[in-house]
């Protein structure tokens, strides 16, 4: 099969294309023709292993895993013998970042439960787009309690993942405030946020208003400026952006934590029916995934220094397999 390879770490130009054995299935283990995966943050971070503690995971000196790619969606194409949920010719999404990547390639084998079956309304592009995107918007908007009426604001709401996570606050029927720049104001209304703030003409953090819950889902901002951006009782959940919002979320949230607000971060957990929920809220009609780009699985590393630059109006996308992608 061919997949995009790299044996060191280093920048998008380590990537190389090249023939590699189709990987064999385990008992456990579903072998998916990929037909689409999606780019994320985490692929430069496992490329150039940095920040360093990735390296801890990933092998000091030389990564582990050759072929990266941790959201695919596509068809089964053979099962394990102790595999009970799929069938061959299922369509099927999933994660792999927890069972050795392999996304880039036109074929994965992966545990039966890092996957779930395809929402059957998008192409398999837009359900490539969920998988880390989708359980990360959805963990962080629940760590922060969320529920209905609250007061809901979501910083880089024009990323991947702050796209879903406008979409799903909208389906706990929240009141929705999304922080972007101008070029993604109206995508905002669109997929139904109530209020938008342009980050360059307005501060969501000058006291006007107050939110129960904040996700950063981007962003660069100090911990003091959420802390006034938050009521009271609020929930503040940092689930990306600046090493500052990063570390200042880490490091002083659980001091923070100390009066009525509380102040924590997320590290995605992938699980299967986080999955499922995404695959319900998108046959529901009430998540659409957003694609800004696609490339060609021999333009990954294209695909990946576009993520870099860090700005995304949406997932980006690699379209594996043409025929697939018309499923
Ligand atoms: N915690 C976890 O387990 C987990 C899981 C997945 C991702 N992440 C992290 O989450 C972050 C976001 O991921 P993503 O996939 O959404 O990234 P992304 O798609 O690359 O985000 C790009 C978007 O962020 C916006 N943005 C950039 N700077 C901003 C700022 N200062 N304020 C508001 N918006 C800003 C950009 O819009 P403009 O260019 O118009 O500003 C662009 O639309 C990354 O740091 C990633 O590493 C964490």
């Amino acid at each position: 099969m061919r997949a995009v390879v790299r044996r060191a770490y280093g920048g998008p130009d380590v990537l190389r294309m090249e023939d590699v054995p189709t990987p064999v299935v385990g008992d456990r283990d579903v072998l998916v023709r990929v037909h689409a995966a999606a780019c994320n943050a985490g692929d430069w971070h496992l490329l150039r292993g940095t920040p360093l503690p990735f390296r801890l995971i990933e092998g000091l000196f030389k990564p582990k895993h050759s072929i990266i790619g941790t959201d695919i969606a596509g068809r089964v194409e053979a099962v394990g013998p102790a595999v009970t949920q799929f069938r061959v010719g299922d369509d099927v999404f999933g994660e792999l970042a927890r069972c050795g990547f392999g996304g880039y390639a036109e074929y994965v084998a992966a545990p039966e439960t890092n996957l779930a079956p395809k929402p059957a309304n998008v192409t398999v592009e837009e359900a490539a787009g969920l998988p880390t995107s989708g359980m990360t918007a959805l963990q962080g908007l629940r760590k922060g309690r969320i529920q209905a009426g609250q007061r809901v604001l979501i910083n880089g709401a024009s990323g991947g993942v702050g796209l879903l996570a406008v979409q799903i606050a909208k389906s706990f029927s929240t009141d929705v405030t999304a922080v972007c720049s101008a070029r993604n104001v109206e995508t905002m209304h669109a997929i139904g946020a109530d209020h938008v703030v342009d980050y360059n003409r307005e501060d969501f953090a000058d006291g006007k208003n107050v939110y129960d819950l904040i996700l950063a889902a981007n962003g660069d901002r100090s911990i003091w400026d959420y802390k006034r951006a938050l009521a009271p009782r609020g929930a503040y959940v940092m689930s990306g952006g600046s090493n500052r919002q990063l570390t200042q979320a880490i490091l002083l949230g659980p001091f923070l934590s100390w009066g009525g607000q509380t102040f924590g971060n997320l590290l995605m957990t992938p699980k299967q029916r986080d999955l499922m929920f995404l695959k319900d809220l998108v046959e529901a009609g009430k998540v659409k995934p957003v694609i800004d780009r696609r490339f060609a699985l021999a333009d990954v590393p294209e695909a990946i220094r576009y993520v870099e630059a860090g700005h995304a109006g949406g997932k980006v996308v690699i379209t594996v397999c043409a025929d697939g992608a018309q499923t």
